[in-house]
């Protein structure tokens, strides 16, 4: 995402009570972080927010965070949560490279992946964040019943990544070539690129992903 450099984006971003400067200190410890035990959900990718904005709006009963390595564009994200408002959003500034070092193995119960960059030089595939390189970490730190959301304009990148979860060993359910023409429509709430790509009349691609644990063969 090109954005405007925000001057004091950092500040804005370090000062907001919703960040967390240091997310490796609740490796395992989330629930402390929001001082519950409610399910754990993240946005990899979050950009300006409009997405887990509004699910943790909806959802007091979910945590959220939001993960997200552009600091000028988390400075929008932490814009539209008024101080103290929510409780149950967390704002990460970082690469999901990192995801290892905040989460213990089996803590997160959803991951979204909204318009992730399709990168599509091949050379680059393996920064696309539906690369089986990602995937393997995902689940990790997916709980056994743990799923994925993923919703993309990108057909390439769409196809490339049904290939990548089923290469991993996730069971797919719910994949549609139109969301919004299709009966996942009802409830689905968009992103700030999924409404610029709607008003273009483009169809989006999305899909969920469960980690299924197989039991063992004796
Ligand atoms: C194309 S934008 C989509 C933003 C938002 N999800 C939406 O649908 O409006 C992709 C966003 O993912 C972020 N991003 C890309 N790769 C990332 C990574 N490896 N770790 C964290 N954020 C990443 C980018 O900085 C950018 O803000």
């Amino acid at each position: 995402m090109r954005l405007r450099k925000i001057p004091n984006a950092s500040e804005l971003v370090g000062n907001h009570p919703n960040f967390v400067s240091e997310p490796e200190k609740y490796k395992g410890k989330w629930t402390r972080y929001f001082q519950n035990t409610n399910p754990l959900h993240i946005e990899i990718g979050s950009g300006k927010g409009r997405f887990i904005t509004t699910l943790a709006r909806q959802n007091k009963d979910i945590n959220y965070i939001a993960l997200e390595r552009q600091v000028s564009v988390l400075a929008k994200l932490t814009g539209k949560i008024p101080d103290t408002e929510l409780k149950n959003l967390a704002v990460v500034n970082a690469d999901a490279e990192l995801l290892p070092q905040f989460f213990s193995p089996g803590e997160i119960s959803r991951i979204y992946l909204n318009f992730s960059d399709p990168w599509p030089k091949k050379r680059h595939a393996k920064r696309r964040l539906t690369n089986s390189r990602f995937l393997e970490i995902y689940k990790v730190l997916l709980k056994d019943d743990g799923i994925i959301s993923f919703k993309t304009d990108n057909r390439d990148f769409f196809e490339y990544s049904i290939e990548q979860f089923e290469l991993s060993g996730y069971s797919l359910i719910n994949i549609t070539y139109d969301l919004h023409k299709s009966p996942l429509a009802d409830g689905n709430v968009t992103t700030e690129y999924e409404e610029r790509f709607l008003k273009q009349g483009l169809p989006i691609y999305a899909l969920t992903a469960r980690k299924d644990i197989l039991p063992p063969l004796y």
